[in-house]
């Protein structure tokens, strides 16, 4: 595929003075990811469904959509210092702030947003921070396209607006907050009102955090079970929070915000058709984050190369729910780079490694953490939960 480099200028709504974006610098700001050897392996199907065969007209609206586009003039945000507003920055891309008019005279009824009015709307634009990022953003771009068609896609995933060509970049609705962000705002409270009444408790309180995770496992089981993906990359990060409004009503979330999955780089569809070639484009190309990817996975950067899969999300999604009830963001916070690795290649005992950090009283022997996270991150991933009996737990 040919890749042609970004080209990181934008119109806007001030016609004659387009805004430059400076060249994305090479390296990158924390969370850095490592990025898995590029390989030309033959991929074995992986085992994407865990308890049961998906039928093959289940995902049957698959093909042949094409990608939404976004053709309307933005401006980018700028900081007081004139440069570009970042909402932050991935292994792939960096997001930027971009405001928005929407026209009255809007003429693709599938351009969100659908607003009546012409309210200028924050937007995120993701655009390719190196060379070999086009394809990966034109991928994802085609994925969120499908997905956001389908019905429940508003609870769970961020709202897509198109993918802009002359960008190389996709277009989102602004959703400022991470759960990477939410989980370290709530570890510094905890610190900072420090009690022994709480300390058992995961840091933003229990009914809070089954309230999350409630929320989060449902999404994992829409993506698995209707859209038909497997995420691929599910971390704290790329987790978006959007507020839930509770204008002039009693407030009714324990957790006060609705979860979105986001950055689908490394997402591949679950497999229908055992005889069809797998598309392991992103697969090959995807990044890595322990602790929160599989062992397996980890195991597999070792010799030949798999895809993620539906397992694989369920452990990542069940390292997120620790890192949200411990409040460390890096599980094993007091642990050198390499003795992290070690540990994450060892993701069975991920409650172990937990419990015997720092904030390990959080999760209690066969508390409501434990009985949670364990059966999503057994050593074999034929045997971890599926989403839909892991749906069922957080329920009861
Ligand atoms: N719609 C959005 N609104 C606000 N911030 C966003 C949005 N999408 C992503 N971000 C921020 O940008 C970061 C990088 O985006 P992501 O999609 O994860 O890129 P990458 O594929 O490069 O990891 C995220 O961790 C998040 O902090
Ligand atoms: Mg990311």
């Amino acid at each position: 595929m040919a890749n042609t480099p970004p080209q990181l200028s934008l119109q806007t709504t001030q016609k004659n003075s387009p805004t430059p974006l400076p060249q994305a610098p090479s390296s990158l700001t924390p969370p850095v990811t490592p990025i898995a050897k590029e390989s030309n392996q033959e991929k074995t199907t992986p085992n994407l469904s865990q308890n049961k065969k998906l039928s093959q007209s289940q995902f049957a609206s698959k093909e042949n959509v094409s990608t939404l586009h976004f053709a309307d003039d933005l401006e980018i945000c700028r900081t007081d210092d004139n440069r570009p507003f970042e909402f932050g920055r991935g292994v792939w891309s960096i997001v930027y702030k971009a405001r928005y008019t929407p026209s009255t005279t809007n003429l693709n009824p599938s351009t969100p947003p659908s607003s009546p009015t012409t309210q200028p709307q924050l937007l995120a634009v993701k655009a390719p921070l190196r060379r070999d990022a086009n394809p990966v953003l034109k991928a994802e771009a085609a994925t969120l396209t499908r997905l956001s068609r389908l019905p429940g896609h508003e609870n769970h995933l961020v709202p897509f607006h198109g993918y802009h060509t002359e960008l190389g970049a996709l277009i989102m609705t602004a959703v400022p907050t991470s759960l990477a962000t939410y989980i370290e705002a709530q570890a510094e409270q905890a610190r900072i009102h420090r009690t022994t009444a709480t300390m058992f408790d995961p840091v933003q309180g229990p009914a809070s955090f089954r309230d999350l995770a409630r929320k989060l496992i449902t999404g994992l089981n829409w993506l698995h079970e209707v859209a038909g993906v497997v995420h691929g990359d599910i971390k704290p990060h790329n987790i978006l929070l959007r507020p839930i409004e509770t204008e002039g009503e009693e407030q009714t979330h324990a957790f006060e915000y609705e979860p979105l999955f986001a950055d689908f780089s490394a997402t591949v569809e679950i497999q229908t058709d055992v005889d069809k070639p797998l598309d392991t484009t992103r697969a090959s190309m995807s990044s890595f984050t322990p602790p929160f990817t599989a062992p397996e996975m980890l195991a597999s950067l070792m010799c030949s190369e798999m895809a993620p899969t539906a397992a694989s999300d369920v452990f990542s999604l069940a390292a997120t729910l620790l890192a949200a009830a411990t409040g460390d963001l890096l599980l094993y916070s007091n642990m050198n780079h390499r003795l992290r690795l070690e540990m994450a290649r060892a993701g069975h005992q991920i409650v172990d490694f937990a419990r015997s950090g720092g904030s390990g009283c959080r999760v209690p022997r066969n508390g409501f953490v434990e009985r949670l996270v364990q059966p999503a991150v057994v050593k074999d991933p034929t045997e971890r939960i599926s989403t839909a009996k892991w749906v069922e737990l957080v329920s009861v």
